[in-house]
């Protein structure tokens, strides 16, 4: 006897008709029209089946926090950090947690139910380090929420960051950050990258660093990354977050680093809402968009996700836990309209983020964790459209949240509403 049967399901690789078995909490079988006995059987009529969204890069030590003490008048991005830095003296705790732990049901209700945080290391208190340990603990049970050890002021340029880093990771986050474009010259920048590398291979840790988040086309630290990586036998254990001065780089120079960044095994993170927001503040027009060359890297053959980067924080004041909010202003800023486009969209905010992040049992496939999320769209590309309606999120077999499927009542033509995808009614 099963636990759960889901039955006429469209899966993200196109596949209609299919059914889901789980028991245990895992999958146990995905095959078209099983007829099988379950404690609960569920008919999606149609509706787009996905494993869980995830978000690779997230700031969740800060989120929420939006107009504390202040807004950022300019919204750039130096403003921003001058702002955390007059937030972080006033933060408590409890207040790190709470804010957290709301934004953790938001991403629930979105079916978002894995989270890499950057959590900030420059302070010695370490209070965002063991405030987001603590909503690690508290969130086990539905969030996979994995920490990275971020010095935001600077591994190098800010009095104790290094010690402060490590401090952090024998507290218990998970990776090594860093931001060599912070650290007060390129050749700071470029010996954080490699000591940063050094620390993470000694401890067997993965790597996440801000790389090269500006506008300048001579910010190369992706380099030094890629042949740390490669030197260091890191292959599949390093990311490179937003990288925008790619954007800007020289094609010339592109054209070799693309492939070294391949060969490399090191991954990239576009942060679309926060890169068209926070790059190119400093031109007039033309206005440089900022994104790192999306579709360039994955063509290369470069595993690319896409993350939120912030929610309500000093950085930008919108979001609500949304990764496919996340791919659809991925694909407009990379121009990645087709088909094929619209999908590595998609794959950049479920498969390919599972992949930056190493998460076991995740896929459709037999075996896999029984986590999915049943979205009000008949397929991939109408999903990005109308970042569909959550209608239910399952985590290893158990129902987390759930939204009514959404239909406007036309008073004017007395038609049924057709915009958003309606699933199949059977009588
Ligand atoms: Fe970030």
């Amino acid at each position: 006897m099963l636990d759960l049967l889901l039955t006429n399901a469209t899966l993200p690789d196109g596949r209609s008709g299919m059914s889901i078995a789980v028991l245990a909490g895992k999958i146990v079988e995905v095959t078209p029209g099983l007829q099988a006995a379950a404690n609960e059987t569920v008919d999606a009529a149609g509706c787009l089946i996905t494993p869980p969204f995830c978000d690779p890069h997230f700031h969740m030590d800060a989120t929420l926090s939006y107009g504390q003490p202040r807004v950022n008048e300019s919204g750039t991005l130096l403003e921003g950090i001058a702002l955390w830095g007059e937030l972080k003296p006033l933060l408590k705790a409890e207040h790190i947690i709470e804010r957290a732990l709301t934004y953790c049901d938001w991403a629930v209700a979105k079916g978002l139910l894995a989270v890499r945080s950057h959590v900030d290391t420059s302070d010695p208190s370490m209070l965002p380090v063991e405030a987001l340990l603590e909503v690690k603990k508290r969130v086990a049970g539905y969030i996979d929420l994995q920490l990275v050890a971020f010095p935001q002021d600077g591994v190098l340029r800010a009095p104790g960051g290094v010690e402060n880093l490590k401090r952090a990771l024998d507290l218990g986050v998970d990776v090594v950050g860093g931001i060599p474009h912070f650290e007060r010259t390129m050749s700071e920048g470029a010996a954080s990258v490699r000591l940063l590398c050094e620390l993470a291979a000694e401890r067997g840790k993965l790597v996440d660093m801000h790389c090269d988040e500006t506008d300048d086309p001579l910010s190369r630290h992706i380099e030094t990354l890629a042949f740390e990586a490669q030197r260091l036998g890191l292959k599949g254990r390093v990311n490179g977050s937003h990288c925008t001065s790619m954007h800007s780089m020289d094609n010339y120079y592109v054209s070799k680093l693309l492939p070294l960044i391949a060969e490399s095994g090191v991954s990239v993170i576009a942060n679309p809402l926060i890169n068209i927001t926070l790059q190119g503040r400093h031109d007039t027009y033309p206005k440089r968009r900022g994104m790192t060359r999306v579709p360039e890297l994955m063509a290369a053959g470069v595993n690319v996700a896409f993350g939120h980067d912030c929610v309500m924080d000093p950085w930008y004041g919108m979001g609500s836990a949304d990764m496919l909010e996340v791919a659809h202003m991925g694909l407009h800023v990379a121009q990645m309209t087709s088909q094929s486009g619209i999908k590595a969209c998609f794959d950049a905010v479920t498969t390919n983020a599972a992949r930056v992040m190493h998460l076991e049992g995740y896929g459709l496939e037999a075996g896999c964790d029984a986590s999915f999320v049943m979205l009000q769209a008949r397929d991939v590309v109408e999903a990005v459209r109308l970042r569909a309606n959550r209608l239910k999120v399952w985590r290893k077999g158990k129902l987390l949240a759930q939204t009514p499927v959404m239909q406007a009542a036309l008073a004017v033509s007395g038609r049924p509403a057709t915009v958003t995808f309606q699933p199949e009614r059977r009588n």
